[in-house]
């Protein structure tokens, strides 16, 4: 191998190892050591300029002092060439070079002779290097290894003249410049190590910052929250571009990955700014979040029994806006400003609610007769049949309209995102299409959608298809759902079904149709004020005079044919019978809601449930036992979580369901991670909470035996069920609910805007 080769490969494997070291992957070292090699090279520059800037200045001084001593001995000199000899003269210069700088003097003649000189004028100096020179002269003379430097001045005196000459030794300028150097390089050095000492300090301080930036972002990321408006003020200009990078990877892995956020009001609301800026948002249901009622004298605030409600309020303190609903209560008009509005939640407002009101027999015919009596059984498999009456289908279009028209005096913008629950409101996206074309109309459907066979038997079939497929999106709890509304709209409308990307067009217009599994909010703000498990259980034993033994199993809704309450009191029935032993030892606490009580269908199955529960309550209970207890009222939130907490199992048996927030409601209120859930598979909730025992509430003797399973499981099992739900629930609640929705609404708007472009 020649020379350089060899020179190379030991140079690279030297790089090599050096990289390799670890410590040069920390990126402070390598500052470090870049900074050091700047200072080093810094002083290896400048340490010389030192000695020049100092051998410049000594030389100055020097000519400076041989002045000075020529002016001071002129005249003597003038004087004894004029004699042409003066006997002061050599003692003088004698004199004057004992001066430790002056080395020696002599005079030259014109001649170039060196006349008088002192004893240690050196051999190399001559007097040719001056001879002709007329001004003064300064030449460095070498001898040996000194430096001399020579001054010479002419001298004239009438006809004679020549030069005085005046020596310096320069090895004290050496001296000096050596000196200098050093200083100037201890002076740099210092310089240097205090600027690294100060760079380092300033970066490391940077780096800290950044670091927190940096960590509290990735614990935004974590928790899924937005970024803190605190932080964005407050930190320096690279830590807020830090937060704005993570806020964008964030968006997009969030947004696109919808299932690894955890969505918050925080992070909807982000979603809300970053995908839809300046969108403003109207939600119309015919239920309002908060209920004003005369009671006592005084008006008492409500929050209704209602899924969509659960479901709804909390996306809407999130996101802000308006919602629209009907004004139901006593007390209703009485609590709303000159334009039916008011802001709530009325503890801390951040929505308005604008009211709309209802005629009683406008609500006769549209919520009683076409939505309840109609809509309701039609779309739930309850062996109810439905009434279809020509009068109710005029006051729902009417009340359709009277909506629309809220829609529009509320909407600020011609493009707001309206969100249109239920199937009191049919009609109203393609009403809101009509009047505000540029409206992306999100519909959701909350209950069930039937199999054509079914809807076929509604004498509106195609107003109710035509007024939904006016929507931008058109969402369901389940694919099964979708599924069914897709058959309907294709056997029934002269429409385009694009089955990959699950999509109705009808008439140039097209309605996506997909599944948005609807949740409730986690965790739920009625959980924030519960006492502990054990103290739930007391005071609910407590009040219903129950023993510490006692096992308490509960179903908590509202008083509806569809729920299956009826069919769960026959399952303790049949296990009570067939398992004695469970006599006196296990109550079932019914907490049902009335509602739509004025229907035939609601007040016979209070009157069944009621005949019923007495009929099991004699057959197994005593003077001091009922197994089953009907609590029919309206309970509030934090009964509702006290109950759940307190019970051992929770029965949701469901007839027919399009998802039932009371099972994910059970799971939530669960923190201590026990109690079990009973879920019927005609739930929609039964999709995804796999973990729950699954019934079928049609077989009496199939959810006895699931009853009795429940009463004898594990306290391990029950946790690893529990955990399993809970984990579902906190993950897949209603903001995510919102967010999925919005999202596709987003995407749907940015093609439009793209699409129009295209057109212009
Ligand atoms: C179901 C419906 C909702 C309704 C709720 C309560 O969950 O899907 O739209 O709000 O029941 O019913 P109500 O008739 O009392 O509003």
């Amino acid at each position: 191998m020649s020379r350089p080769t060899e020179l190379w490969t030991s140079w690279q494997s030297l790089a090599r190892k050096v990289r390799s070291n670890r410590i040069w992957r920390n990126p402070l070292m390598r500052y470090v050591a870049l900074a050091l090699a700047a200072a080093l090279m810094m002083i290896a520059a400048l340490s010389p300029l030192a000695s020049v800037m100092v051998e410049g200045w000594s030389q100055r001084d020097l000519e400076l002092r041989a002045r000075l001593v020529f002016r001071s001995i002129r005249d003597q000199v003038a004087t004894g060439m004029a004699a042409d000899l003066d006997p002061q003269l050599v003692p003088r210069f004698e004199r004057l070079a004992e001066d430790e700088r002056i080395l020696a003097l002599g005079y030259c003649t014109a001649k170039g002779e060196l006349r008088y000189s002192t004893r240690l004028l050196p051999k190399a100096v001559t007097c040719r290097t001056v001879q002709r020179n007329k001004s003064d002269t300064f030449v460095t003379v070498r001898d040996g290894d000194a430096r001399i430097h020579v001054s010479a001045f002419p001298i004239t005196t009438g006809t004679t003249s020549g030069h005085l000459l005046v020596l310096h030794d320069l090895s004290y300028i050496d001296v000096r410049s050596g000196e200098a150097r050093l200083y100037a390089m201890l002076a740099l050095i210092g310089v240097a190590t205090g600027l690294g000492l100060l760079a380092t300090a300033i970066v490391l301080g940077l780096m800290r910052t950044w670091a927190r930036s940096i960590h509290n972002a990735i614990v935004e990321v974590q928790a899924g929250s937005g970024v803190s408006a605190t932080l964005r003020r407050s930190d320096l200009p690279i830590s807020r571009e830090v937060h704005a990078v993570l806020a964008e990877v964030r968006l997009e892995r969030r947004f696109t990955e919808g299932i690894h956020v955890e969505w918050s009001p925080r992070t909807l609301h982000l979603l809300l700014q970053e995908e839809l800026p300046g969108a403003e948002v109207l939600v119309v249901s015919n239920r309002e979040p908060y209920i004003h009622n005369h009671e006592n004298g005084a008006i008492k605030l409500q929050i209704p029994a209602s899924g969509l409600v659960a479901a709804l309020e909390p996306v809407m303190r999130a996101c802000g806006g308006v919602w629209i609903a009907h004004g139901s209560g006593s007390a209703d008009r009485e609590t709303v400003d000159r334009n039916d509005r008011l802001r709530v939640p009325p503890s801390s407002p951040t929505y308005t609610l604008r009211r709309i009101w209802l005629t009683e027999e406008e609500q006769e015919g549209y919520y009683y007769g076409l939505a309840n009596e109609g809509l309701w059984p039609l779309c739930h498999i309850a062996f109810v049949r439905p009434v279809f009456r020509e009068a109710d289908w005029d006051h729902y279009v009417r009340i359709n309209e009277r909506f629309a028209d809220a829609v529009v005096a509320e909407a600020t913008t011609d493009a707001p995102i309206v969100l249109v629950q239920d199937y009191h409101f049919a009609l109203l996206p393609r009403m809101i299409r009509k009047r505000l074309p540029k409206a992306t109309v999100i519909a959701f459907w909350h209950i069930p959608w039937p199999n054509s066979e079914t809807f076929s038997i509604c004498p509106w079939r195609e107003e109710i298809i035509d007024g939904l497929l006016g929507s931008t999106i058109l969402g369901f709890h389940t694919q099964f759902h979708c599924n069914n509304f897709l058959e309907a709209a294709d056997r029934f409308m002269e429409s385009r079904i694009d089955r990959e990307f699950a999509s109705v067009t009808l008439g140039g217009h097209e309605t996506l149709v997909r599944p948005y599994p609807i949740s409730i909010e986690w965790p739920p703000a009625a959980l924030a004020d519960q006492a502990p498990v054990t103290a739930c259980r007391e005071a609910v034993r407590e009040r219903f005079s129950l023993s510490a033994e006692t096992r308490i199993a509960v179903g908590i809704e509202r008083f509806d044919y569809t729920k299956g309450i009826l069919d769960r009191i026959r399952a303790i029935d049949d296990l009570l019978t067939r398992d004695a032993d469970w006599r006196g030892k296990l109550v079932f606490i019914q907490a049902a809601a009335p509602t739509r009580s004025k229907l035939d269908a609601y007040s016979t199955l209070q009157a069944e449930a009621m005949q019923l529960a007495e009929e099991v309550n004699a057959r197994h209970g005593n003077d001091g036992y009922k197994p089953i207890l009907l609590n029919i009222r309206h309970h509030d939130p934090a009964e509702v979580f006290e109950l759940f907490r307190a019970a051992d199992i929770c029965i949701v048996s469901s007839l027919h369901d399009g998802m039932n927030l009371v099972a994910k409601e059970f799971v939530a209120a669960r923190d201590d991670e026990h109690g079990i859930l009973v879920l019927s598979s005609f739930a929609g909730a039964s999709r995804e909470l796999g973990e729950a025992l699954i019934v079928n509430p049609y077989d009496t003797r199939g959810m006895a035996n699931a009853l009795r399973t429940a009463l004898n499981m594990s306290a391990d099992e029950q946790r690893d069920r529990m955990r399993l739900m809970r984990d579902l629930v906190r993950q897949r609640n209603v903001y995510r609910w919102a967010a999925q929705m919005l999202l596709d609404a987003a995407r749907l708007r940015r093609r439009e805007t793209i699409a129009a472009a295209d057109r212009s």
